[in-house]
Protein backbone atom coordinates (compact mmCIF):
# COMPACT_ATOMS: atom_id res chain seq x y z
CA UNK A 1 0.00 0.00 0.00
CA UNK A 2 1.36 3.62 -0.70
CA UNK A 3 1.80 5.46 2.21
CA UNK A 4 -0.70 8.42 3.25
CA UNK A 5 1.21 11.27 3.95
CA UNK A 6 -0.15 14.27 6.44
CA UNK A 7 -0.89 16.61 3.73
CA UNK A 8 0.74 19.92 5.07
CA UNK A 9 4.29 21.00 5.95
CA UNK A 10 4.80 22.33 9.75
CA UNK A 11 5.84 26.39 9.76
CA UNK A 12 5.09 26.43 13.42
CA UNK A 13 6.10 24.37 16.23
CA UNK A 14 4.62 24.30 20.28
CA UNK A 15 6.91 21.94 22.93
CA UNK A 16 5.53 19.12 24.61
CA UNK A 17 6.52 18.38 28.36
CA UNK A 18 7.69 15.24 29.72
CA UNK A 19 8.00 14.40 33.37
CA UNK A 20 8.57 11.15 35.21
CA UNK A 21 6.22 8.03 35.93
CA UNK A 22 6.84 9.12 39.63
CA UNK A 23 5.60 12.83 39.38
CA UNK A 24 2.13 11.23 37.49
CA UNK A 25 1.03 9.06 40.08
CA UNK A 26 1.35 12.50 42.32
CA UNK A 27 -0.30 14.51 39.44
CA UNK A 28 -3.10 12.27 39.16
CA UNK A 29 -3.27 11.55 42.64
CA UNK A 30 -3.39 15.30 43.11
CA UNK A 31 -6.21 15.76 40.59
CA UNK A 32 -8.40 13.08 41.98
CA UNK A 33 -7.72 10.47 39.18
CA UNK A 34 -9.91 13.03 37.18
CA UNK A 35 -7.79 13.86 33.87
CA UNK A 36 -9.60 16.60 33.26
CA UNK A 37 -8.17 18.47 36.57
CA UNK A 38 -4.82 17.74 35.21
CA UNK A 39 -3.09 20.91 33.88
CA UNK A 40 -2.19 20.47 30.30
CA UNK A 41 1.63 21.43 30.63
CA UNK A 42 1.63 18.04 32.35
CA UNK A 43 0.34 15.91 29.99
CA UNK A 44 2.45 14.55 27.08
CA UNK A 45 0.43 13.39 24.27
CA UNK A 46 -3.06 14.83 25.04
CA UNK A 47 -5.68 13.25 23.54
CA UNK A 48 -8.55 14.35 25.85
CA UNK A 49 -10.25 15.83 22.96
CA UNK A 50 -10.32 16.80 19.48
CA UNK A 51 -12.65 19.95 19.94
CA UNK A 52 -10.94 23.31 19.79
CA UNK A 53 -7.29 21.48 19.79
CA UNK A 54 -6.95 21.63 15.79
CA UNK A 55 -4.08 23.42 14.25
CA UNK A 56 -5.05 25.96 12.13
CA UNK A 57 -3.90 26.20 8.56
CA UNK A 58 -1.94 29.38 7.85
CA UNK A 59 -4.70 30.82 5.62
CA UNK A 60 -7.01 30.59 8.80
CA UNK A 61 -4.31 32.99 10.75
CA UNK A 62 -4.78 35.25 7.64
CA UNK A 63 -8.11 35.12 8.52
CA UNK A 64 -7.61 36.03 11.89
CA UNK A 65 -5.65 39.21 10.81
CA UNK A 66 -8.84 40.00 8.53
CA UNK A 67 -11.71 39.43 10.92
CA UNK A 68 -13.98 43.20 10.87
CA UNK A 69 -14.47 43.53 14.63
CA UNK A 70 -17.85 45.75 14.23
CA UNK A 71 -20.39 44.95 16.39
CA UNK A 72 -23.25 45.29 13.79
CA UNK A 73 -22.73 43.65 10.19
CA UNK A 74 -19.30 42.76 10.01
CA UNK A 75 -17.30 41.24 6.39
CA UNK A 76 -16.67 38.46 8.41
CA UNK A 77 -20.19 37.59 9.24
CA UNK A 78 -21.48 37.43 5.62
CA UNK A 79 -18.28 35.41 4.59
CA UNK A 80 -19.26 33.19 8.05
CA UNK A 81 -22.23 32.74 6.71
CA UNK A 82 -21.69 32.71 3.00
CA UNK A 83 -19.58 29.29 4.18
CA UNK A 84 -22.16 27.51 6.12
CA UNK A 85 -25.32 27.80 3.46
CA UNK A 86 -22.80 26.66 0.94
CA UNK A 87 -22.55 23.51 3.00
CA UNK A 88 -26.03 23.40 4.75
CA UNK A 89 -28.57 25.18 2.20
CA UNK A 90 -29.33 27.13 5.00
CA UNK A 91 -30.93 30.50 4.96
CA UNK A 92 -30.49 31.22 8.40
CA UNK A 93 -27.07 31.26 10.06
CA UNK A 94 -26.69 31.81 14.31
CA UNK A 95 -22.96 32.18 15.43
CA UNK A 96 -22.74 30.93 18.71
CA UNK A 97 -19.58 30.93 21.16
CA UNK A 98 -19.69 27.13 20.68
CA UNK A 99 -22.18 24.04 20.01
CA UNK A 100 -23.76 24.02 23.58
CA UNK A 101 -24.39 27.41 23.13
CA UNK A 102 -26.55 26.70 20.29
CA UNK A 103 -28.14 23.52 21.88
CA UNK A 104 -29.13 25.88 24.75
CA UNK A 105 -30.60 28.37 22.46
CA UNK A 106 -32.91 25.44 20.50
CA UNK A 107 -33.49 23.15 23.53
CA UNK A 108 -34.84 26.81 25.74
CA UNK A 109 -37.03 26.74 22.93
CA UNK A 110 -37.87 23.54 22.04
CA UNK A 111 -37.89 21.81 25.72
CA UNK A 112 -39.76 21.32 28.54
CA UNK A 113 -41.26 18.76 31.11
CA UNK A 114 -43.03 15.87 29.51
CA UNK A 115 -41.17 16.21 26.11
CA UNK A 116 -39.00 13.67 24.81
CA UNK A 117 -36.01 14.61 22.19
CA UNK A 118 -34.77 11.31 20.09
CA UNK A 119 -31.18 10.60 18.62
CA UNK A 120 -29.25 7.75 17.60
CA UNK A 121 -27.10 8.83 20.50
CA UNK A 122 -27.02 12.81 22.14
CA UNK A 123 -23.72 14.11 22.97
CA UNK A 124 -23.18 14.76 26.86
CA UNK A 125 -23.63 18.29 26.68
CA UNK A 126 -26.96 17.99 24.20
CA UNK A 127 -28.33 15.68 26.99
CA UNK A 128 -27.97 17.97 29.39
CA UNK A 129 -29.16 20.81 27.74
CA UNK A 130 -32.12 19.16 27.51
CA UNK A 131 -32.18 17.60 30.84
CA UNK A 132 -32.29 21.11 32.06
CA UNK A 133 -35.64 22.05 30.45
CA UNK A 134 -37.03 18.82 32.13
CA UNK A 135 -37.17 17.24 28.97
CA UNK A 136 -35.90 13.47 28.45
CA UNK A 137 -33.28 12.79 26.00
CA UNK A 138 -33.81 9.24 24.55
CA UNK A 139 -30.84 6.80 22.48
CA UNK A 140 -32.49 4.55 19.57
CA UNK A 141 -28.87 3.57 18.12
CA UNK A 142 -28.87 0.50 15.44
CA UNK A 143 -28.18 -2.72 17.35
CA UNK A 144 -24.58 -2.82 15.55
CA UNK A 145 -23.23 0.00 17.61
CA UNK A 146 -23.73 -1.19 20.70
CA UNK A 147 -20.92 -4.16 20.27
CA UNK A 148 -17.91 -2.60 20.37
CA UNK A 149 -15.90 -5.37 19.18
CA UNK A 150 -18.23 -6.10 15.89
CA UNK A 151 -17.42 -4.45 12.60
CA UNK A 152 -20.31 -2.52 10.69
CA UNK A 153 -19.82 0.08 8.39
CA UNK A 154 -22.66 2.48 9.99
CA UNK A 155 -22.50 1.86 13.77
CA UNK A 156 -24.04 5.26 14.38
CA UNK A 157 -27.22 4.59 12.75
CA UNK A 158 -30.52 5.29 14.36
CA UNK A 159 -32.58 2.44 14.68
CA UNK A 160 -35.41 3.24 12.44
CA UNK A 161 -38.46 0.56 13.63
CA UNK A 162 -37.43 1.72 17.56
CA UNK A 163 -38.54 5.35 16.70
CA UNK A 164 -41.21 4.62 14.78
CA UNK A 165 -42.35 2.33 18.04
CA UNK A 166 -41.09 4.93 20.20
CA UNK A 167 -43.19 7.96 18.34
CA UNK A 168 -46.27 5.18 18.60
CA UNK A 169 -45.59 4.87 22.36
CA UNK A 170 -45.07 8.58 23.38
CA UNK A 171 -47.43 10.47 20.73
CA UNK A 172 -45.36 12.66 18.14
CA UNK A 173 -46.88 16.05 19.53
CA UNK A 174 -44.37 15.18 22.70
CA UNK A 175 -41.82 14.75 20.42
CA UNK A 176 -40.62 18.26 19.18
CA UNK A 177 -37.26 17.21 17.84
CA UNK A 178 -34.86 14.15 16.25
CA UNK A 179 -31.28 14.84 16.18
CA UNK A 180 -28.69 12.91 14.39
CA UNK A 181 -25.29 12.92 15.57
CA UNK A 182 -22.52 12.65 12.70
CA UNK A 183 -20.28 10.88 13.31
CA UNK A 184 -22.09 9.18 16.47
CA UNK A 185 -19.67 10.96 19.37
CA UNK A 186 -20.54 9.26 22.23
CA UNK A 187 -20.95 5.80 20.39
CA UNK A 188 -17.45 5.48 19.02
CA UNK A 189 -17.58 8.64 16.33
CA UNK A 190 -19.01 5.71 14.09
CA UNK A 191 -20.93 7.24 11.00
CA UNK A 192 -24.35 7.44 9.82
CA UNK A 193 -25.28 6.45 6.38
CA UNK A 194 -27.49 8.90 3.92
CA UNK A 195 -29.55 5.76 3.53
CA UNK A 196 -30.01 6.12 7.31
CA UNK A 197 -30.81 9.67 7.30
CA UNK A 198 -33.17 9.71 4.60
CA UNK A 199 -35.12 6.92 6.44
CA UNK A 200 -35.27 8.70 9.19
CA UNK A 201 -36.16 11.83 7.62
CA UNK A 202 -39.39 10.10 6.07
CA UNK A 203 -40.48 8.88 9.34
CA UNK A 204 -39.91 12.63 10.67
CA UNK A 205 -41.70 13.70 7.74
CA UNK A 206 -44.73 11.52 8.77
CA UNK A 207 -45.41 12.52 11.97
CA UNK A 208 -44.26 16.37 11.64
CA UNK A 209 -41.63 16.01 13.51
CA UNK A 210 -38.17 18.05 12.71
CA UNK A 211 -34.79 16.75 11.72
CA UNK A 212 -31.76 18.58 13.45
CA UNK A 213 -28.46 17.57 12.55
CA UNK A 214 -25.81 17.23 15.29
CA UNK A 215 -22.94 18.84 12.39
CA UNK A 216 -19.88 19.00 14.50
CA UNK A 217 -17.84 15.82 12.77
CA UNK A 218 -20.00 16.11 9.17
CA UNK A 219 -16.88 16.27 6.73
CA UNK A 220 -15.72 13.06 8.72
CA UNK A 221 -19.21 11.34 8.31
CA UNK A 222 -19.25 12.03 4.73
CA UNK A 223 -16.31 10.80 3.84
CA UNK A 224 -17.10 7.83 5.47
CA UNK A 225 -20.38 7.85 2.89
CA UNK A 226 -17.63 8.54 0.58
CA UNK A 227 -15.80 5.29 0.89
CA UNK A 228 -18.61 2.92 2.41
CA UNK A 229 -21.73 2.95 1.11
CA UNK A 230 -23.05 2.48 -2.83
CA UNK A 231 -23.32 4.90 -4.95
CA UNK A 232 -21.19 8.00 -3.46
CA UNK A 233 -18.21 6.47 -4.73
CA UNK A 234 -17.48 9.17 -7.40
CA UNK A 235 -19.24 11.95 -5.51
CA UNK A 236 -17.43 14.87 -3.72
CA UNK A 237 -17.23 14.81 0.37
CA UNK A 238 -19.13 18.79 -0.12
CA UNK A 239 -21.70 17.25 -2.58
CA UNK A 240 -22.07 14.36 0.25
CA UNK A 241 -22.07 16.85 2.64
CA UNK A 242 -24.75 19.02 1.11
CA UNK A 243 -27.00 15.66 0.57
CA UNK A 244 -26.90 15.18 4.50
CA UNK A 245 -27.80 18.89 5.14
CA UNK A 246 -30.81 18.78 2.48
CA UNK A 247 -32.72 16.44 4.48
CA UNK A 248 -32.73 18.35 7.41
CA UNK A 249 -34.44 21.38 9.24
CA UNK A 250 -31.80 22.12 11.06
CA UNK A 251 -28.58 22.13 12.46
CA UNK A 252 -26.28 22.37 15.46
CA UNK A 253 -22.63 22.77 14.96
CA UNK A 254 -19.71 23.17 17.12
CA UNK A 255 -16.99 24.71 15.09
CA UNK A 256 -14.56 23.09 17.47
CA UNK A 257 -14.41 19.87 15.46
CA UNK A 258 -14.56 19.60 11.61
CA UNK A 259 -14.31 23.73 11.09
CA UNK A 260 -10.61 23.32 12.75
CA UNK A 261 -11.63 26.33 14.71
CA UNK A 262 -10.23 26.99 18.23
CA UNK A 263 -14.13 28.10 19.55
CA UNK A 264 -17.05 28.70 17.88
CA UNK A 265 -20.36 27.14 16.66
CA UNK A 266 -23.69 28.12 14.96
CA UNK A 267 -27.41 26.88 14.53
CA UNK A 268 -28.34 27.27 11.33
CA UNK A 269 -32.37 26.84 9.68
CA UNK A 270 -34.86 26.46 7.31
CA UNK A 271 -37.71 27.90 9.70
CA UNK A 272 -37.14 31.88 9.82
CA UNK A 273 -40.01 32.01 12.39
CA UNK A 274 -38.06 29.61 14.64
CA UNK A 275 -34.82 31.08 13.76
CA UNK A 276 -36.32 34.53 15.01
CA UNK A 277 -36.97 33.10 18.33
CA UNK A 278 -33.53 31.76 18.69
CA UNK A 279 -32.21 35.21 18.25
CA UNK A 280 -34.20 36.65 20.25
CA UNK A 281 -32.69 34.17 23.39
CA UNK A 282 -29.10 34.82 21.22
CA UNK A 283 -29.37 38.71 21.88
CA UNK A 284 -29.41 38.61 26.03
CA UNK A 285 -26.80 35.49 25.98
CA UNK A 286 -24.47 35.84 23.39
CA UNK A 287 -24.36 38.89 21.32
CA UNK A 288 -26.06 40.57 18.62
CA UNK A 289 -26.73 38.24 15.63
CA UNK A 290 -23.88 39.20 13.29
CA UNK A 291 -21.15 38.34 15.72
CA UNK A 292 -23.10 35.67 18.35
CA UNK A 293 -20.83 34.76 20.66
CA UNK A 294 -18.01 35.11 18.64
CA UNK A 295 -14.84 37.99 17.87
CA UNK A 296 -14.85 38.98 13.82
CA UNK A 297 -11.70 36.88 13.57
CA UNK A 298 -13.32 33.32 15.10
CA UNK A 299 -15.87 34.12 12.03
CA UNK A 300 -13.08 34.11 10.00
CA UNK A 301 -11.25 30.97 10.91
CA UNK A 302 -14.58 28.73 10.45
CA UNK A 303 -15.36 30.29 7.48
CA UNK A 304 -12.21 29.14 5.91
CA UNK A 305 -11.95 25.76 7.68
CA UNK A 306 -15.20 24.78 6.82
CA UNK A 307 -13.77 24.58 2.65
CA UNK A 308 -10.60 23.17 4.24
CA UNK A 309 -12.25 20.35 5.85
CA UNK A 310 -13.72 19.15 2.32
CA UNK A 311 -10.38 18.60 1.02
CA UNK A 312 -10.17 14.86 0.31
CA UNK A 313 -6.69 14.63 0.89
CA UNK A 314 -7.14 15.81 4.46
CA UNK A 315 -10.17 13.46 4.86
CA UNK A 316 -8.29 10.45 3.38
CA UNK A 317 -5.12 11.00 5.94
CA UNK A 318 -7.52 12.25 9.02
CA UNK A 319 -9.61 8.88 8.74
CA UNK A 320 -6.55 6.54 7.44
CA UNK A 321 -4.60 8.10 11.50
CA UNK A 322 -7.41 6.90 12.98
CA UNK A 323 -7.51 3.41 11.65
CA UNK A 324 -3.65 3.28 11.65
CA UNK A 325 -3.99 3.76 15.31
CA UNK A 326 -6.96 1.26 15.95
CA UNK A 327 -5.01 -1.61 13.65
CA UNK A 328 -2.20 -1.34 15.92
CA UNK A 329 -3.94 -2.16 18.74
CA UNK A 330 -6.43 -4.50 17.55
CA UNK A 331 -3.33 -6.48 16.21
CA UNK A 332 -1.66 -5.97 19.67
CA UNK A 333 -5.26 -7.81 20.93
CA UNK A 334 -6.01 -5.11 22.56
CA UNK A 335 -10.49 -4.64 23.27
CA UNK A 336 -11.03 -1.22 20.77
CA UNK A 337 -13.65 -0.23 19.19
CA UNK A 338 -14.54 -1.63 15.35
CA UNK A 339 -14.09 -0.54 12.78
CA UNK A 340 -11.98 2.76 13.59
CA UNK A 341 -14.39 5.86 14.30
CA UNK A 342 -13.80 9.35 12.23
CA UNK A 343 -12.16 11.46 15.48
CA UNK A 344 -10.72 9.00 17.91
CA UNK A 345 -10.08 5.19 19.39
CA UNK A 346 -11.77 4.04 21.99
CA UNK A 347 -11.11 1.30 23.85
CA UNK A 348 -13.41 -1.05 25.20
CA UNK A 349 -12.60 -0.90 28.81
CA UNK A 350 -15.15 -3.34 29.93
CA UNK A 351 -13.21 -6.16 28.13
CA UNK A 352 -9.83 -4.42 28.99
CA UNK A 353 -10.02 -4.48 32.49
CA UNK A 354 -12.75 -7.13 32.81
CA UNK A 355 -11.74 -7.44 36.61
CA UNK A 356 -13.00 -3.92 37.00
CA UNK A 357 -17.04 -4.14 37.67
CA UNK A 358 -19.13 -1.15 36.04
CA UNK A 359 -19.43 0.59 39.32
CA UNK A 360 -15.75 0.76 40.02
CA UNK A 361 -15.81 2.86 37.02
CA UNK A 362 -13.13 0.70 34.52
CA UNK A 363 -13.25 3.67 32.01
CA UNK A 364 -11.70 6.07 34.78
CA UNK A 365 -9.25 3.55 36.14
CA UNK A 366 -7.89 2.79 32.81
CA UNK A 367 -7.64 6.36 31.87
CA UNK A 368 -5.78 7.37 34.47
CA UNK A 369 -3.20 3.96 33.88
CA UNK A 370 -2.66 5.70 30.70
CA UNK A 371 -1.87 9.05 31.71
CA UNK A 372 0.58 7.04 34.71
CA UNK A 373 2.13 4.60 32.04
CA UNK A 374 2.63 7.63 29.59
CA UNK A 375 1.28 10.83 30.23
CA UNK A 376 -1.11 9.96 27.58
CA UNK A 377 -4.29 11.90 28.55
CA UNK A 378 -7.39 10.10 27.38
CA UNK A 379 -11.56 10.25 28.51
CA UNK A 380 -13.81 8.08 29.95
CA UNK A 381 -16.73 7.49 27.94
CA UNK A 382 -18.79 5.53 29.94
CA UNK A 383 -20.90 5.43 33.98
CA UNK A 384 -18.66 8.09 35.14
CA UNK A 385 -19.95 10.96 31.85
CA UNK A 386 -23.50 8.58 31.51
CA UNK A 387 -24.37 7.16 34.86
CA UNK A 388 -27.45 7.40 36.96
CA UNK A 389 -28.68 6.49 40.22
CA UNK A 390 -31.77 4.57 41.17
CA UNK A 391 -34.26 5.65 44.09
CA UNK A 392 -31.70 3.67 46.35
CA UNK A 393 -28.21 5.26 45.10
CA UNK A 394 -27.44 2.20 43.00
CA UNK A 395 -25.37 3.23 39.98
CA UNK A 396 -27.43 2.33 36.80
CA UNK A 397 -24.68 2.04 34.40
CA UNK A 398 -24.20 3.20 31.05
CA UNK A 399 -24.51 0.95 28.08
CA UNK A 400 -21.30 0.97 27.29
CA UNK A 401 -17.60 1.67 29.03
CA UNK A 402 -15.14 3.26 26.51
CA UNK A 403 -12.07 5.30 26.86
CA UNK A 404 -11.89 7.83 24.09
CA UNK A 405 -8.88 8.87 22.84
CA UNK A 406 -9.56 11.47 20.18
CA UNK A 407 -7.21 12.63 17.93
CA UNK A 408 -6.59 16.57 17.39
CA UNK A 409 -6.47 17.36 13.64
CA UNK A 410 -3.40 18.49 11.92
CA UNK A 411 -1.46 18.61 15.47
CA UNK A 412 0.54 15.36 15.87
CA UNK A 413 2.53 12.99 13.68
CA UNK A 414 2.97 9.38 12.97
CA UNK A 415 5.41 8.89 15.90
CA UNK A 416 3.52 10.69 18.11
CA UNK A 417 1.02 7.82 17.30
CA UNK A 418 3.14 5.21 17.66
CA UNK A 419 4.43 6.23 21.26
CA UNK A 420 0.45 6.43 21.93
CA UNK A 421 0.26 2.58 20.56
CA UNK A 422 2.92 1.27 22.35
CA UNK A 423 1.84 3.16 26.01
CA UNK A 424 -1.79 0.99 25.49
CA UNK A 425 0.03 -1.81 24.61
CA UNK A 426 2.55 -2.08 27.73
CA UNK A 427 -0.84 -1.19 29.90
CA UNK A 428 -2.53 -3.97 28.38
CA UNK A 429 0.07 -6.42 28.91
CA UNK A 430 0.16 -4.92 32.85
CA UNK A 431 -3.66 -4.72 33.08
CA UNK A 432 -4.22 -6.97 36.01
CA UNK A 433 -2.26 -4.36 38.36
CA UNK A 434 -5.20 -1.65 37.65
CA UNK A 435 -7.73 -1.23 40.17
CA UNK A 436 -10.98 -0.06 40.08
CA UNK A 437 -11.93 3.65 41.84
CA UNK A 438 -15.11 5.10 44.10
CA UNK A 439 -16.38 8.56 43.49
CA UNK A 440 -15.80 10.99 46.50
CA UNK A 441 -17.02 14.20 45.29
CA UNK A 442 -19.73 15.02 42.53
CA UNK A 443 -21.71 17.50 41.23
CA UNK A 444 -25.42 16.76 39.40
CA UNK A 445 -24.79 17.36 36.07
CA UNK A 446 -22.03 16.73 33.72
CA UNK A 447 -20.24 15.29 36.42
CA UNK A 448 -17.48 13.98 35.04
CA UNK A 449 -15.56 17.25 34.21
CA UNK A 450 -15.30 17.81 37.76
CA UNK A 451 -16.04 14.52 39.86
CA UNK A 452 -13.08 13.30 42.37
CA UNK A 453 -12.39 9.89 42.86
CA UNK A 454 -9.94 7.53 44.80
CA UNK A 455 -8.76 4.51 43.89
CA UNK A 456 -10.69 1.38 45.75
N1 LIG B 1 -22.20 17.67 19.90
C1 LIG B 1 -21.22 16.78 19.79
C2 LIG B 1 -21.44 15.51 19.02
C3 LIG B 1 -19.98 17.01 20.41
O1 LIG B 1 -19.01 16.12 20.27
C4 LIG B 1 -19.80 18.22 21.13
C5 LIG B 1 -18.55 18.49 21.82
C6 LIG B 1 -20.86 19.12 21.20
C7 LIG B 1 -22.05 18.82 20.58
C8 LIG B 1 -20.76 20.41 21.98
O2 LIG B 1 -19.93 21.32 21.35
O3 LIG B 1 -17.98 21.64 22.89
O4 LIG B 1 -18.52 23.30 21.11
O5 LIG B 1 -19.96 23.10 23.10
N2 LIG B 1 -17.67 17.63 22.00
C9 LIG B 1 -16.38 17.80 22.61
C10 LIG B 1 -15.73 16.46 22.75
C11 LIG B 1 -16.35 18.62 23.85
O6 LIG B 1 -14.70 16.36 23.44
O7 LIG B 1 -16.21 15.49 22.15
P1 LIG B 1 -19.05 22.38 22.16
Amino acid sequence: MRTIIEPFKIKSIEPIHFNTREQRLKILSDAFYNPFLIRSDDVLIDLLTDSGTSAMSSNQWAGIMRGDESYAGSPSFFRFKDAVQDITGMPDVIPTHQGRAAEKILFSIMGGSGKYFVSNTLFDTTRANIEFTGAEGIDLLCDEGKHPSIPAPFKGNMDVPALKRFIEEKGAANIPLCIITITNNSGGGQPVSMKNIKEVRQVCTDHHIPLFIDACRFAENSYFIKIREEGYASKLVKEIAQEIFSYADGCTMSAKKDAFANIGGFLAMHSGALAQECRNLLVITEGFPTYGGLAGRDLEAIAIGLTEVVDENYLQYRIRSIEYLTNKLVDAGVPVMQPAGGHAVYLDAKNFLPHVPVDQYPGQALAGALYIEGGVRGVEIGSLMFGKYDDKHNLVPAALELVRLAIPRRVYTQSHIDYVAEIIIDVFNDRHSINGLKIIEESPILRHFTAKLAPM
